[in-house]
């Protein structure tokens, strides 16, 4: 048994969601062209969607990750967003594109942006989802790239976990409830 015998349904597979970058990082390359890009990776969840992203995208831009913990190991968000470096990154007069896995609740990217709006002083500040979850939105974020959009339930492959698992899943899925 291996870790695809866990999945009830592939909502998105590897095809669609490389074919999905392909159009995003041409977006990219055309938005931020001429201008002093650094990203800015959420991790872990925005891991396998930024090496797969970026290396599609055709600028010399600058990279710099950011860890988070929001989630605490359950499939509901545990109301708190904590940083974990003790320093942020130089980002002064640069174009920031923030790059998570999902936009659920708002509450994770609308504390990353405004943490960085306020403390690193960038020209600009943009947002890229793999996932949009359509969902009573408790903090108001708007993405500027976004993947796919994904009903109100619980997903997991490409960078999103349960308890820190399944990052690994090259598509898009759902857990099967004897699993979780
Ligand atoms: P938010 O702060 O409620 O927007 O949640 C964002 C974070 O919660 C994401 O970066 C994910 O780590 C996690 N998350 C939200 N929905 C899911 C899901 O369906 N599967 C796995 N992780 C999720
Ligand atoms: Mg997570």
């Amino acid at each position: 048994m291996t870790m695809h015998d866990h999945i009830d349904q592939i909502l998105f597979d590897e095809d669609r969601i490389l074919a999905r970058l392909d159009e995003i990082a041409t977006q990219i390359t055309s938005d931020y062209e001429g201008k002093d890009l650094i990203v800015v990776p959420i991790l872990h969840g925005g891991l396998i969607l930024v090496a797969n992203l970026l290396r599609r995208v055709k600028l010399p831009l600058k990279m710099e990750c950011l860890s988070v913990e929001s989630y605490h190991g359950g499939t509901e968000s545990s109301g708190e967003v904590t940083f974990n470096q003790l320093r942020l990154p130089d980002l002064k007069n640069a174009h920031v594109l923030i790059i998570d896995d999902i936009l659920d609740s708002g509450r994770t990217l609308d504390a990353i942006g405004r943490k960085i709006v306020e403390e690193c002083a960038p020209d600009s500040v943009k947002i890229c989802v793999l996932l949009d979850k359509k969902t009573e939105r408790a903090f108001e974020v708007h993405p500027d790239y976004v993947g796919f959009e994904v009903g109100d339930e619980f997903v997991i492959g490409y960078g999103l976990d349960y308890q820190g698992r399944y990052r690994n899943l090259p598509y898009i899925g759902t857990l099967k409830e004897e699993f979780i």
